[in-house]
């Protein structure tokens, strides 16, 4: 019986190699695709996140070279199988390989990840301006409080300096979100009733992409922001401007836009400094022209955008308590899309 099951491994390979092909494929596949971009948490452009993708590379080679032997002494018992085996050998190879190898690896790994741990939870400076994110159904609130007054508020974008080290206080206002800026930094829950705390540290100026990690209702995959690294005098120049109030419309049909605005009802959920709205439950449109996307995430930032969320914003994210303004004409519609496009 033992010859007739070995003659039957030997003649049909098929099994085993399709097993090792699709165990490399699975090792492979995360380098190969999706790994590139302004999400990805292995194209890291903060401290943190240089860490994580170390730690992750560390733990990928663990597992390769581990799953290496493994598959070595598969093919090895399959292809060997003594008729009377050494059972001191065996209980060797149980012990040390099931037992020993594993410890010895695992507390390696446990090790070299726990030392890491005292950066990945410095804080940052207390001082400086105060930055505190809430995340909202479906969207994030995003305010700024630079320690001589004059705080300000925005929504789903978060600019940053390069090179220095920024705390960020995380709220939720309804049910549990999660931070994530992958390419910066791990993410952190965003609880209701609690306020939690972690920093940023970019490494390189550009856009990089931050994400919703908890699922919190039905359009939680449409909860995205921008993180905008800039230099220093950039920043500062950017926070000098988001403290201003809005600029006055250009042209007839913006301030036709601006009219609607307030006797639509707009202005009652949302604020636009300088203006007469002072509504709090939406995000505070002031400078909404000079954001990097609309709808957290989920349009770009322009006219015809503006006018697409304002005639079907259902379709682009169900469950949000905003009303579409589809009942209006579509000339008013436009003169709203032109006036929001223009608050830079
Ligand atoms: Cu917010 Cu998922």
């Amino acid at each position: 019986m033992k010859g007739v099951a070995r003659r039957r491994v030997g003649r049909n390979p098929l099994p085993l190699q399709g097993c090792l092909w699709l165990c490399a494929w699975l090792l492979v596949a995360p380098f190969t695709s999706g790994c590139g971009g302004e999400r990805s948490a292995l194209n890291p452009a903060g401290r943190d996140a240089e860490k994580i993708a170390e730690l992750f590379y560390w733990m990928v080679g663990g597992a390769v070279v581990v799953w290496l032997i493994v598959m070595a002494l598969a093919i090895y018992a399959i292809r060997h199988r003594p008729a009377d085996p050494d059972r001191r050998k065996v209980r060797l190879l149980i012990v040390g390989g099931g037992t020993v190898f594993p410890t010895v690896v695992l507390t390696g790994l446990l090790a070299f990840g726990l030392q890491m741990m005292p950066d990945l939870l410095d804080d940052g400076p207390e001082d400086g301006t105060r930055i505190t994110v809430t995340g909202e159904q479906w969207w994030w609130r995003v305010r700024y409080d630079p320690p001589d007054g004059d705080g300000f508020e925005l929504a789903n974008e978060l600019r940053l300096p390069r090179g220095e080290r920024v705390p960020i206080w995380l709220r939720a206002a309804d049910v549990i979100h999660a931070f994530w800026v992958p390419a910066l930094a791990g993410k952190t829950d965003m609880i209701p009733g609690r306020v939690n705390r972690m920093a940023l540290e970019p490494t390189r100026t550009g856009t990089f992409r931050g994400i919703c990690a908890e699922y919190c209702g039905l359009s939680h995959a449409k909860m995205e922001f921008s993180v905008v690294v800039l230099e220093r005098p950039e920043y500062d120049a950017w926070i000098a401007a988001q403290r201003q109030p809005a600029r006055p419309p250009t042209g007839p049909v913006a301030a036709r836009g601006q009219t609607l605005f307030s006797s639509l009802g707009c202005s009652a959920c949302h604020t636009i400094r300088g203006t007469g709205a002072t509504g709090v439950l939406g995000p505070d449109l002031t400078h909404v022209g000079s954001r990097t996307t609309l709808g957290a995430g989920i349009l770009p930032n322009d006219i015809p955008a503006f006018l697409k969320w304002l005639t079907d914003l259902h379709r682009f994210k169900p469950g949000v308590k905003m009303p579409s303004f589809e009942m209006i004409p579509e000339e008013e519609r436009l003169a709203l899309a032109t006036y929001l496009e223009g608050l830079e």
